[in-house]
């Protein structure tokens, strides 16, 4: 039915007659010339109807927005000066010979260039939002992405094996989505929260390299970068230890960035340690395109008389400083809305000092509510250890160590693209590795695994199992990239006495040990080979190549940030019949609960 793709008509097709199948994006009416652009996935084509041929003109003036038309013509130049450098058919135009409707289309719920569209709008009405150039590009990206990982790892010996859908809880720890059985009354299945435990089953099978780029279900308070079913490129491979793993996986990534985007990322990429990476960043995914730094200041504020900062300095809290050059500037009303914003994190306040003159170490040379309540050598080490000069300003959190980790790293990373504390480099990836093992659950005073109770520990740690959970560090390892965390795996554990201690020191008992993994813990006693992996998430890498704000514009059919699907009104209420076959009743009515999304 056609020639060519509208938006692959160039220059190099002039004089030649063309016919293109497609959609009216615009038309225009000029004075006896209606100008069409006909719009197709590869992009747009302006199409010129003339009004001597009556026939077919007539047939022009009847069209409207999102029609779908066949057209035919002749390619030539467009007059000088009206050539758009943005269209890469933007040199030529045809002229129109022949035009047929295909189909009519009703009036769109919205023009498709308009920028101001809200969200709701667009998931509502998907069909039309996902005819949008920006989402024509998102996805085709995606799938160049999808598939530059699967030549990688088909290159590399990789296999992709799927693995179930309905099946048992996973380790990941984030709550399940459920699936009732007809068949056995009262009995659920749990949709995957990661394939984790069958690529293990799939490695002491023997099948050595696996990977799947596949549909993982959480249910979980969703935020920008998160989608209640998301998709990730899932690795697991045997015989290969950390360095290994990690190294041929920055090569994926970099092949990756090279096909997809033509970008060369470095080369090594840069490697942290989560306790580095929380000290200076207060983040485990820090963005190092931002410049600005924490300082740990919590050890000189233990004798200080303003209780703020002494009180978590004495009690196993952290106080944290963040140095903002030329900060001194920053006006009453920004700081404001500083201290609000840090507020979302938990933080009870922002404290700072402006440093008018450095040389001054009292109430004349630094300008703040709290320096009365600081001593001498507390002040002078701030000033030391964070450099300050004059003319700067510098902020303090206090805290328990989360909420001031939380509330400066994201601090951090808002002033500092605000007020352009940047490298200007594009793209910072950072392998964060030498995560604790465990995590202390306060509100249930147990110790949690902080990746999946899978995670070996470091070889020389495996005495800290049982006497120092808490100093215990693992063989796991995150990959971020401009603050997101793209990808994270382990080094699994592939020895039946630690993966006892370790289920010692999360307090998991035998019995629990059987029922929750126990087709693991047995396949692992036939000969499992040493193994380990990791998952990218492979809606947070797109989302990043495309410059998108939210993983939603780069996933076609996605949920909203309450978990529903506008398009096609799910979740939704069932028949009495069904529920009855699956031995449900339902408890009372629900009533809709409004909740608040942070974003
Ligand atoms: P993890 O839980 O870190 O590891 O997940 C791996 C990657 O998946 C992405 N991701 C998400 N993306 C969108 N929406 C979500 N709700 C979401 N949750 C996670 C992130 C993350 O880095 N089984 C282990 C991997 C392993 O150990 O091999 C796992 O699932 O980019
Ligand atoms: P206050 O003594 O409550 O008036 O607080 C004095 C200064 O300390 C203000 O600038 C507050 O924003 C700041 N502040 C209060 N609590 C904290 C905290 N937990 N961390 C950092 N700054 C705080």
């Amino acid at each position: 039915m056609r020639t060519h793709y509208c938006g692959k008509v160039t220059a190099a097709d002039l004089d030649q007659i063309v016919t293109l199948n497609g959609w009216v994006h615009r038309r225009r009416d000029h004075g006896g010339v209606i100008f069409i652009d006909l719009r197709d996935r590869e992009g747009l084509v302006q199409v010129v109807c003339d009004p001597d041929r009556a026939d077919m003109f007539k047939i022009a003036e009847s069209v409207r927005n999102e029609f779908v038309l066949q057209m035919s013509g002749k390619v030539r130049r467009r007059p000088a000066g009206t050539e758009n450098a943005n269209l890469t058919s933007g040199e030529i135009e045809v002229l129109c010979h022949d035009i047929q409707i295909l189909n009519a289309s009703v009036t769109p719920p919205f023009q498709l260039d308009d920028d101001n569209l809200s969200e709701t709008v667009r998931l509502a009405n998907r069909v039309i939002d996902l005819r949008r150039p920006q989402m024509q590009k998102n996805l085709m990206l995606r799938y160049k992405v999808a598939m530059a990982f699967r030549r990688f790892l088909d290159g590399a010996g990789f296999i992709d094996i799927e693995t179930p859908m309905l099946t048992k809880s996973t380790p990941e720890g984030a709550r399940d989505y459920l699936v009732p059985s007809r068949v056995h009354p009262g009995q659920f299945f749990a949709l995957p929260q990661s394939p984790q435990l069958f690529k293990q089953l799939l490695m002491v099978a023997g099948f050595d390299r696996y990977y799947q780029i596949t549909k993982c279900f959480r249910d979980e308070d969703l935020r920008a970068d998160r989608q209640p079913e998301f998709t990730q490129v899932d690795i697991e491979t045997s015989f290969l230890n950390e360095t290994e793993i990690t190294a041929i996986m920055e090569d994926m990534i970099r092949f990756v960035f090279k096909e997809a985007l033509a970008v060369e990322l470095p080369s090594p990429f840069p490697r942290m340690t989560y306790a580095e990476a929380m000290r200076r960043f207060g983040s485990d995914k820090p963005d190092l395109r931002v410049t600005l730094e924490l300082t740990e200041v919590t050890d000189a504020m233990q004798d200080v008389a303003f209780k703020v900062f002494s009180g978590p300095a004495n009690s196993g809290g952290r106080v944290a400083a963040m140095r903002v050059p030329g900060g001194a500037s920053l006006s009453r009303g920004e700081i404001d809305e500083y201290t609000k914003f840090v507020g979302i994190y938990g933080a009870k306040g922002l404290a700072y000092i402006k440093v008018n003159d450095v040389t001054k170490v009292n109430e004349e040379g630094l300008q703040s509510p709290i320096v009365k309540n600081l001593n001498e050598t507390a002040l002078r080490t701030v000033l030391e250890r964070t450099g300050a000069q004059s003319g700067d300003l510098i902020f303090f959190g206090a805290d328990k160590a989360k909420v001031v980790n939380d509330a400066m790293g994201a601090l951090r990373t808002k002033l500092g693209h605000e007020k352009g504390y940047v490298t200007g480099e594009t793209w910072r990836p950072l392998w964060v590795v030498d995560f604790p093992m465990f995590e202390y659950d306060e509100d249930d005073k147990r110790w949690t695994a902080c990746h999946h109770p899978f995670t070996s520990p470091k070889d020389e740690h495996v005495d800290l199992l049982a006497t120092d959970p808490g100093a215990c560090v693992a063989k796991a390892y995150d990959l971020a990239l401009n603050g997101w965390e793209i990808g994270g795996g382990s080094v699994r554990i592939h020895r039946a006495d630690v993966q006892a201690k370790v289920f010692e020191a999360l307090n998991i008992g035998a019995e629990e040990q059987q029922v929750k993994f126990g087709f693991l813990l047995d396949a692992l006693k036939y000969g499992a080979p040493p193994h380990g992996g990791l998952a990218f998430g492979l809606d947070r890498v797109v989302t990043m190549m495309a410059g998108a704000e939210s993983i939603r514009d780069v996933i076609a059919f996605p949920k909203t940030q309450r978990a529903q699907c506008l398009l096609t009104d799910a979740p939704g209420e069932v028949d009495e019949k069904q529920l009855r076959e699956l031995h449900i009743r339902l408890r009372q009515k629900v009533e809709t609960q409004v909740e608040v999304a942070r974003d």
